[in-house]
């Protein structure tokens, strides 16, 4: 089953805990005139996810599907949704609509460039370009101008079945989630390049006062300090600032 918080004005989180992964796949809903959901989630939790979303709105009323990279948590139910929402349209970064949702889309995605901003009534939605952050050529984010909420994929990754919101600290346990999958199979998730950390320091600059997580609790308090210490964690631990 499927979890409904609103987190922020008129954004709520749609977290599904999946136990065979020990985490949590969190989706997030504007509920504005034109409906805009950040990511899909998997193709397979379609049947419960478009039932959360309908204990907020109609899905079929759903306008915009944005995501920040391809990949099925973020957007392998994307034409489910499509089929069920005739006014829906995929957004992406130039990369993501022309190399992959040009084939794999069921209808042609609209093309975002850096900067660009989505109106959908009450609130704006600004796409920022950030390629391998948090992996992925295609990767962009999404910041939610009017209360500050910036989605942010995987950034601040952390495991098991966590409130939905948190206002202490999500930079701890985002650290201890890099440091042990650093010597597991999922290491190597994160690309440190020598874009990754003027990518951080811009995000930070949005000031955003939310942080939607895909994997974990939101985070609600100071958002540019939470991603300026996530930056000095990656930079330790990825970027080879500590002896190696
Ligand atoms: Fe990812
Ligand atoms: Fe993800």
């Amino acid at each position: 089953m499927s979890v409904v918080t609103e987190i922020a004005p008129d954004i709520y989180r749609i977290s599904t805990f999946v136990p065979e992964y020990r985490i949590q796949f969190n989706q997030f809903l504007v509920k504005d005139d034109e409906p805009f959901l950040m990511h899909t989630a998997f193709r397979k939790l379609f049947p419960l996810t478009r039932e959360a979303i309908a204990t907020v709105i109609d899905p079929a009323l759903l306008r915009w599907i944005g995501f920040s990279h391809f990949e099925p948590d973020e957007c392998g139910a994307l034409n489910e949704y499509l089929a069920i929402a005739p006014r829906a349209e995929p957004v992406a970064s130039f990369v993501g609509a022309h190399v992959m949702l040009a084939d794999f889309s069921d209808k042609p995605p609209r093309v975002l460039a850096d900067g660009e901003v989505i109106d959908t009534g009450r609130h704006r939605l600004r796409f920022i370009s950030t390629p391998h952050v948090p992996h992925c050529w295609d990767a962009g984010l999404f910041f939610e101008e009017r209360d500050r909420t910036l989605f942010c994929s995987d950034l601040f990754f952390h495991p098991g079945d966590p409130a939905a919101l948190n206002e202490s600290s999500v930079v701890a346990p985002a650290r201890d989630a890099m440091t042990a999958s650093l010597t597991g199979p999922m290491a190597h998730d994160v690309p440190y390049t020598p874009h990754t950390d003027s990518t951080l320091q811009a995000l930070a600059d949005l000031q955003p006062r939310t942080l939607a997580l895909m994997h974990g609790s939101s985070f609600r308090g100071d958002g540019a300090g939470a991603v300026r210490e996530l930056a000095k964690v990656w930079k330790e631990l990825l970027g080879g600032a500590k002896g190696s």
